[in-house]
């Protein structure tokens, strides 16, 4: 094994703002000595990286749920990792770990520092490791209680989610089927629509790249008693028009808004709000941060789950820490399959 003293950790920066989608011009690359942990300290070799549409928010300039990336920083991000020098008695060598590693091979944490960024301790018995990025990771902790939580499911209800394919929607909907509940997908192309149906257990999948009024055509079709629940990842039109079939006490979850992300223009509100009046709905945001202190109650119960077969998990994972930057694009573009996972180095 090369000696800590002599690695190198490749690391990628934020160089600039995006004006819309990202650039590969956006990114310096970069190179440090890799720093032994101090008294207290933790260095973790990171294994793989989430990566999120979340991301393109944190590149922007002002205020937000959480501080922006600062020009010259490290990209945020979450991953999981091996602890491969511990000063600190709680973590030793070997250990399987997730934390904000940030796109970078190493992160070697300071003592004062191990809560502020989140390292834990993973347990793979309880999942792989990338279904530690999705199921029993961030994703899925936001879909677990942005639909238990504010959406708070009933058996018999109808739940739509957009985004059905991806790393929240493919959890939403299996634990809506799973609390008894009717769920109709969102997905961009007949393959996705197919696996959330097929292999997921869906009920139904609307491709909304299917046509001007596939939308509305396929919640007519397939939620033909309205919709109580709308899990909405994705936010413009299809928000829109999800509104115009609400049932009465409808529960909106806005989790993200992904078709606004690169936006050069105002972000597109919704302008069938009124809907929420008429039907006595609410619509309502949510931060998976909020939750942390429950993420172990959740995360048992998922866990649970992928072991009795009732959850499956779909990671689409892309190799290689210098292909961030298009890496990235994937989410956006749609390309991904699945949870986007850039896998840095082996375990
Ligand atoms: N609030 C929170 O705490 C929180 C936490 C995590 C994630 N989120 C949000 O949850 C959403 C899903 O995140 P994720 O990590 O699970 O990503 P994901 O769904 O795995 O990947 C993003 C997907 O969005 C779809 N998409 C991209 N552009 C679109 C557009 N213009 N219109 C409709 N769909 C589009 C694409 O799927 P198709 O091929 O189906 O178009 C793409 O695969 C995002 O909005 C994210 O910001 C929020």
């Amino acid at each position: 094994m090369t000696p800590l003293a002599n690695l190198q950790n490749h690391q990628i920066r934020l160089a600039e703002r995006p004006v819309g989608v990202p650039t590969r011009a956006n990114w310096q690359f970069t190179a440090e000595a890799v720093a032994e942990p101090a008294e207290g300290g933790v260095l973790v070799k990171t294994l793989a990286l989430s990566l999120d549409p979340a991301m393109r928010g944190w590149m922007n300039e002002g205020k937000s749920y959480i501080a922006p990336v600062g020009i010259g920083e490290v990209m945020r991000a979450g991953g999981v990792g091996v602890v491969v020098a511990s000063q600190n008695p709680k973590f030793a060598v070997g250990d399987t770990v997730s934390a904000g590693l940030g796109v970078q091979e190493y992160l070697s944490i300071a003592a004062g520092d191990i809560a502020r960024s989140g390292l834990v301790k993973i347990d793979l018995r309880l999942g792989s490791l990338t279904q530690w990025l999705n199921v029993l990771g961030m994703p899925g902790m936001t879909g677990y209680f942005g639909l238990m939580d504010v959406g708070q499911p009933k058996a018999g209800e109808t739940v739509v989610v957009s985004g059905a394919a991806g790393a929240v929607g493919q959890t939403v909907g299996q634990l809506a089927k799973i609390k008894g509940c009717r769920v109709v997908g969102i997905a961009g192309g007949q393959a996705k629509c197919d696996w959330v149906v097929k292999e997921l257990g869906f009920d139904a999948c609307i491709d909304y790249k299917a046509g001007p009024s596939a939308v509305k055509d396929g919640l007519k079709a397939h939620a033909p008693n309205g919709v109580d629940i709308y899990f909405d990842n994705v936010g413009g039109e299809i928000l829109d028009t999800v509104l115009t079939r609400i049932n009465r006490k409808a529960r909106i979850i806005i989790c993200g808004a992904i078709s606004q992300y690169n936006n050069t223009t105002a972000v597109q509100g919704p302008k069938n709000y009124l809907s929420l009046l008429v039907n006595r709905a609410r619509m309502e945001g949510i931060v998976v941060f909020d939750y942390a202190d429950r993420y172990p109650v959740a995360v048992a119960e998922m866990a649970a789950y992928l072991k009795d077969g009732r959850m499956k998990s779909k990671e689409d994972i892309v190799q290689g820490l210098e292909h961030f930057p298009e890496a990235l694009l994937k989410l956006f573009s749609g390309e991904n399959f699945g949870k986007l996972v850039l896998q840095v180095a082996k375990g």
